[in-house]
């Protein structure tokens, strides 16, 4: 099995260009986080899925793996996921060698935005707990994201695209997915 990968740091608007492209397409979707938050959920670990990257990383590495085997096992889909975390402890890698080799991804789609966007996008959505932060931490947090899809594209022959989300532009960040997928 192969999968498409499509990541973007929280509040760039992946969830709402993936569905847009699933109305459209009829892809089949699975979300990496809810996944996790399933079996998270199950061994009372947590309560909403935003608690999930401030538990031990020992223990989402875990959750992780678990989740992991459960996607490989649906066939090909698209995988709505994270190439980095950012946690109490650093960056936890999304897709570590263990998750690359259970997914074999064919495709990387990174969705990006300008990080004064995002901040707001982030402050604006009062359903979540979102991470207070600055437009400099997620450039970084891009930068990282970026660094981490290429690592495991190198491990299995991916290709990397690289989209950007525009404010008010959800129709053309769609399109953009759908002509990368073909
Ligand atoms: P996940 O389920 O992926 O949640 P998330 O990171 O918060 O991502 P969201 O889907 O909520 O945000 P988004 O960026 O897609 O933005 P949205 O579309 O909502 O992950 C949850 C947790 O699971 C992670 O924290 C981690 O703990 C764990 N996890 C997941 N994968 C893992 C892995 N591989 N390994 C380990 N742990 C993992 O949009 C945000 C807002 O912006 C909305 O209000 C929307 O309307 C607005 N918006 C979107 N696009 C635009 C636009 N173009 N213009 C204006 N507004 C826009």
């Amino acid at each position: 099995m192969s999968a498409v990968i499509i990541t973007g740091v929280p509040g760039v608007g992946k969830s709402t260009v993936i569905e847009a492209a699933q109305k459209a397409k009829g892809y089949k979707v699975v979300v990496f986080g809810t996944e996790m938050l399933n079996v998270a959920l199950a061994a009372g670990l947590v309560k909403d899925r935003d608690a999930m990257r401030r538990l031990d990383p020992a223990v989402q590495r875990d959750i992780q793996e678990k989740a992991a085997h459960s996607i490989a096992a649906m066939g090909d889909v698209i995988v709505d996921t994270h190439c980095t975390i950012k946690t109490p402890k650093g960056f936890l890698p999304g897709i570590p060698a263990w998750v690359a080799q259970a997914l074999k991804p064919k495709q990387f789609i990174l969705v990006e935005a300008n990080p004064d966007e995002i901040v707001r996008r982030r402050n604006n959505d009062a359903t979540r707990t979102r991470d207070p932060d600055s437009a400099e931490d997620i450039a970084r947090h891009q930068e990282m994201n970026r660094a981490a899809a290429m690592t495991v594209a190198t491990l299995t022959g991916a290709t990397v695209a690289i989209i950007h989300n525009r404010d008010g532009a959800v129709e053309a960040t769609r399109d953009q997915v759908i002509r990368i997928l073909g």
